[in-house]
């Protein structure tokens, strides 16, 4: 595809409303994304009395939003001095919650017949796979500004650039998510096999219902890695399942059964101790199945994505081991590990450039896999 295209997506397979526009160029070899916008509204506040996502108050909260959100982006397409034509629409399509993902393709729906452009089917997972290709900010970096007169020759302005992360292959990539663990064996953009996934529950699935024991608010794995920041995590033998088991399959559902069988047992136990135990036997097990992957398949990159990559100490222990493989690592900024659409147009561009693709249909799936 050689002219850049114009994409706006829409994201809402479960408590976040969120719609980008996206500027898309390149080829499958190096696909170049510019994010226009980015607008994620949470839903969190509504969701957190009762503890996790309740499917029928997301779909309200979405219906209430889509519109306000759209608002928001139109105004950037219509800037005065440089209007944006939109050439796609994307839509999550699944996995998901159904109600959900519903209130967002039919708004989708009617938005693309209204605006006259194709619309395209995304999977969620898909979108988090392929957010590792989205632009990656380099924080601190101050351009010096070379300036006419020579008085702002040496002034200093704060400022940030941006990288498209350089993905060579193969890689094995790791999604976790609130709802999925899987490691992908990834030979180019678009091909791959699954490793493994989860034999029970997902990785952010773990910190969430740990974090209900601990009475931390949904969601739980922002609240697990800031009480373990004041914990030792060495301080309980909690089990890594599955680690010392051939394959790549991951299980987190015993080791949840640990924590809650420690609490019963230890009722003074330290809380941030035992978040900070629970936090580091969840990253054990899944940095050294990545590693091994990378071992086995002789991969030159490994990638990080899904709301439990924004797990700082998650980021920073696969970071280290990479590094000390001399492994390309790449893990999106903050803003695109948790469930957003500038993803769902990267990958609706991604599937665009592969022509006879079969394109997913326009309805909710709520167990589509990878
Ligand atoms: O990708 P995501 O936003 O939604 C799904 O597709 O599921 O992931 C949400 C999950 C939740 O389980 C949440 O607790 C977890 O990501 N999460 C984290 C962190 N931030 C979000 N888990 C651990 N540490 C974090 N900092
Ligand atoms: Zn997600």
């Amino acid at each position: 595809m050689s002219k850049a295209k114009t994409l706006l997506s829409i994201e809402t397979s479960c408590d976040e409303t969120s719609m980008a526009l996206l500027k898309a160029n390149g080829t499958l070899k190096s696909p170049r994304f510019k994010i226009l916008k980015n607008i994620v509204s949470s839903q969190i506040p509504i969701h957190r009395p009762f503890g996790g996502v309740v499917p029928n108050l997301a779909k309200r909260e979405h219906l209430k939003n889509l519109p306000i959100v759209l608002r928001q982006i139109l105004k950037t397409t219509n800037n005065k001095q440089q209007k944006t034509t939109i050439d796609y629409l994307a839509v999550t399509v699944g996995p998901g919650l159904e109600p959900a993902l519903w209130t967002g393709i039919n708004f989708a729906e009617e938005l693309a017949k209204k605006l006259k452009k194709p619309l395209i089917g995304v999977n969620h997972m898909k979108g988090h796979l392929y957010s590792n290709w989205l632009p990656v900010r380099i924080e601190g970096i101050r351009n010096k500004v070379l300036g006419i007169r020579g008085k702002e020759k040496n002034s200093i302005i704060p400022d940030s650039k941006f990288i498209i992360p350089k993905i060579k292959f193969p890689a094995i990539a790791l999604i976790v998510s609130g709802g999925h663990t899987i490691l992908l064996h990834m030979t180019a953009i678009n091909k791959w096999t699954k490793l493994g996934e989860t034999l029970d529950d997902a990785a952010g699935e773990a910190f969430d219902k740990v974090a209900r024991m601990l009475n931390l608010p949904y969601p739980g794995g922002p609240e697990i890695q800031k009480l373990a920041a004041r914990g030792d995590p060495k301080a309980i033998k909690f089990p890594r399942p599955m680690l010392n088991k051939p394959g790549y399959e991951f299980s987190f559902s015993g080791l949840k059964t640990s924590v809650l069988y420690y609490l019963r047992d230890n009722p003074k136990v330290k809380k941030a101790d035992v978040a900070a135990s629970f936090q580091q036997a969840v990253i054990d097990v899944l940095v050294k199945k990545a590693i091994r992957a990378t071992e086995e398949y002789r991969a030159k990159s490994v990638l990080l994505c899904g709301g439990v990559s924004a797990n700082k100490q998650l980021r920073d222990n696969l970071r280290q081991m990479t590094n000390d493989l001399r492994l390309n690592f790449v893990v999106p900024d903050f803003e695109f590990n948790t469930d957003n659409a500038a993803m769902i147009a990267a990958a609706a561009y991604i599937n665009l450039l592969q022509k006879n693709k079969k394109r997913l249909k326009i309805e909710a799936q709520g167990n589509l896999t990878i």
